[in-house]
């Protein structure tokens, strides 16, 4: 509900109150984001200047609580007696704007200029400021757990102005924080960093032209002492895929500016007469329940109000995916031979990667040149595609319509429609991007790609953007919008196509994106130990039904790591499943395993893609209420491991649950020498025998079953103790190192 009682405007939910008021100099003022508060409580939530603080400009003589550099403002100026950082800038202009009037909405306020926006919203509340020449729009947007801001200038004047700077939201909260941000690069995306916010201003930002792998646009801030289950958290977002923005700086007088929207490097608008400009819409969440409780909302927020409602919910293919396994080498028979595997293993969708068209043999050549290879293919795709679907599969495809290699037909065509650098060209990855802000290039990439779509019966789409540190200048948003142009004609009309975007991973993991694609391939590195910490680093954020994570082989592409199938299947239980790698290569005792592991996901598929999920100290879990799974990931065993302790959240402290773990084995490989000892015959470790034995058998690595309470499992259960080299039975986890559990904890009747 939004309400307005003598200009305190409160927006309300069960989950939290946002309240701010127009002073007596149509300033707005924050009052309060957090839980829900009474409208009446209006005055207590305000700050109270009194005298000052001395060196004072005050926007009436003799009144000292008219220094807005000392109040927590909902929006600023620049040049106008508030001295922090400003949300907006005209250039060459002062900005005060003064509050002119509102009106409350039923749903949306509908955005116009092309942007991707969050749908199936309560109310939104429009707020109007004016100055001489320009009228500011302020736009707060309820959905039942978090709002978004956005904001829209329009030019009212007669003369043309220039945009300097406009952030989607800017607020000022009391208090002292902590903003943890997402940073990595290729193959290492999304490591929390956590920087004390203080008097220096801290800057979350991207401007490789992409929301980036550096630094996603989602950030938190945080009061000392937030756990992962108590404390204030506050949770920022944007709906956009473009060079973004975040800053936040704690004032002497102890208030927090926070501010986020496009990034102002490179933006500079000119706004004829009548024009307006609008930004992207910013998510903003809070939760008195810590780190968890933020994250459980801001889900809630991006599966029900970002991703497009045909995907809300429904369950996502296990998938194969061709290209770790082939890269550009493979021609029909390969792949037919493959998708046989694939299909026997419980694959659902076969994927084929790069290298399907053109001359595209390398990444050297061919990027935009979308006919099929015949060499490669001779049936075509609408061959291979009925030959997979015959087999039972979903057949699926990857592109990369924003790029073009120089050593092209589409390039020697149309070299005009290659953005190069104003002085010269760089490549990345051997390509060049396209120059979407062109309408005859936005045409040829959807007509191109709608026509294959159409003709082969294709289930799915991989979205591929692999050209980086893009230099696009003021174009860098246009560009932007023109993306989402070909993304909107070509799959709005086509919504059971389920899109996965990529960007060599995660270059490019927003909210912007999600809009259009559900999932996004999250990274290039499937090593399970490094996907902890990617998918922990997205699940700040984002619902794991987001994310793509498959099983590869191992030793690991980009580690070099040996880690056991299971922990591989364990990790990528918590997301999209896939499987990435040469089946043909599988053993006999793997291909035991993965069909185990894609039967395992398909039963608790729901609960593993739409659960509610959290993290614990061991690791992560996913639960409906009534069953929870939890997997617990081990790094390097240490020697003589202790006692280690498995505490769930969100369980009925009343019921009575059954632990039971998944079978998991380990290779008899595994204990090397010391089947010499046990065995009764005695067995060479480099043999022969042990390593025929070794693609055969496998030991039980033991289970776990036992019935507990919610208290007792939310107090924290002990573990059965690991492998300590005192022998072996089913008593304990053998495991070696990168080991991990999977614990099924079903409600049963007491
Ligand atoms: C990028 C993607 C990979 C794969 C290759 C194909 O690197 O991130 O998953 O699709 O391109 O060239």
């Amino acid at each position: 509900m939004i309400t307005e009682q003598n200009g305190v405007f409160h927006i309300q939910t069960d989950q939290y109150s946002y309240l701010f008021c127009i002073d007596e100099y149509g300033v707005p003022e924050h009052l309060h984001f957090g839980a829900p508060v009474q409208t009446g409580d209006a005055e207590a939530l305000r700050c109270r200047p009194g005298l000052g603080w001395g060196s004072n400009v005050l926007l009436k003589e003799g009144d000292t609580a008219s220094c807005m550099d000392v109040l927590a403002l909902e929006w600023s100026g620049s040049g106008r007696s508030d001295y922090r950082e400003t949300p907006l800038e005209i250039t060459g202009s002062a900005s005060d704007f003064r509050y002119s009037g509102f009106e409350i909405l039923e749903g949306s306020a509908v955005m116009t200029g092309g942007l991707p926006q969050a749908h199936g919203a309560l109310e939104t509340l429009h707020i109007t400021m004016e100055q001489p020449g320009a009228r500011l729009h302020l736009y707060y947007t309820a959905f039942p757990t978090a709002l978004t801001r956005r904001t829209v200038l329009e030019n009212t004047g007669d003369a043309p102005l220039t945009l300097g700077k406009l952030m989607s939201f800017s607020v000022d909260l009391p208090g002292s924080y902590t903003m943890a941000t997402f940073n990595g690069s290729w193959i290492a995306e999304m490591r929390r960093t956590d920087t004390a916010v203080q008097e220096s201003r801290v800057v979350n930002e991207s401007l490789t032209g992409a929301s980036s792998n550096r630094h996603n646009p989602g950030f938190l801030l945080y009061e000392a002492g937030a756990t992962e289950t108590g404390g204030r958290v506050y949770g920022f977002n944007l709906v956009y895929s473009g060079n973004h923005y975040a800053s936040a700086q704690r004032s002497h007088q102890g208030l927090t500016r926070v501010m986020q929207g496009i990034n102002p490097s490179h933006f500079a608008k000119k706004l004829a007469p009548g024009e307006d400009f609008e930004t992207p819409e910013a998510v903003l969440c809070c939760s008195d329940e810590g780190f968890g409780g933020l994250s459980r909302r801001m889900h809630t927020f991006v599966t029900d109000h970002i991703i497009r409602p045909y995907w809300r919910n429904r369950p996502r293919p296990v998938k194969y995916n061709s290209w770790e396994g082939c890269m550009f080498d493979f021609n029909q028979h390969r792949l037919l031979d493959l998708a046989d595997r694939a299909k026997d293993l419980g694959c659902e969708l076969f994927v084929l990667d790069d290298g399907w068209f053109g001359a595209r043999n390398n990444d050297k050549a061919g990027l935009g040149d979308y006919n099929v290879n015949t060499k490669k293919l001779p049936k075509g795709l609408e061959g291979l595609s009925d030959r997979i679907r015959a087999k039972g599969l979903q057949f699926g495809l990857w592109f990369e319509p924003e790029s073009v290699n120089p050593d092209s037909d589409l390039y020697r065509a149309h070299p005009d429609w290659a953005l190069t650098d104003d002085f010269y060209p760089v490549y990345g990855r051997n390509q060049l991007l396209l120059d979407l802000t062109k309408q005859e290039v936005r045409d040829y990439i959807v007509e191109k790609v709608s026509n294959i779509l159409d003709s082969a019966k294709i289930s799915y789409v991989k979205w591929d953007m692999n050209r980086h540190s893009i230099a696009l200048g003021a174009k860098t948003h246009d560009f932007v919008l023109g993306l989402y142009e070909v993304l909107r004609r070509i799959f709005i009309p086509r919504p059971g196509i389920l899109l996965e975007s990529c960007s060599s991973g995660g270059n490019r993991f927003d909210l912007g994106m999600l809009c259009f694609s559900p999932q996004i391939w999250a990274s290039d590195d499937t090593d399970p130990i490094e996907r902890l910490a990617i998918q922990t680093g997205y699940s700040y954020l984002y619902p794991q039904s987001t994310w793509g994570s498959h099983v590869s082989a191992t030793p690991h592409a980009q580690t070099l790591r040996t880690t056991p199938l299971s922990t591989r299947g364990n990790v990528a239980f918590f997301g999209c499943l896939g499987y990435e790698l040469d089946l043909k290569h599988l053993l006999p005792i793997e291909v035991k395993e993965v069909k185990a592991q894609t039967a395992f996901y398909k039963r608790y598929r729901e609960i593993f893609q739409y659960g509610t999920f959290s993290r614990h100290a061991l690791g992560w879990q996913v639960s409906d209420g009534k069953t929870t799974l939890a997997g617990v990931f081990h790094g390097l065993v240490p020697a003589a491991p202790g006692y280690e302790r498995l505490r769930l959240v969100g369980l009925d402290k009343d019921k009575t649950y059954r632990v039971t773990s998944l079978e998991q084995t380990i290779r008899v490989g595994q204990f090397g020498n010391l089947l010499k000892h046990v065995a009764p015959v005695s067995i060479d470790p480099n043999g022969q025998l042990l390593r025929l034995a070794d693609r055969h058998i496998s030991l039980p690595s033991g289970t776990e079953a036992m019935t507990v309470s919610g208290a007792a499992l939310m107090s924290g259960i002990l573990l059965r103790p690991q492998f300590r080299g005192t022998g072996y039975d089913q008593n304990q986890r053998t495991q070696g190192d990168f080991g991990s559990d999977l614990y099924i904890v079903e409600e049963i009747e007491a």
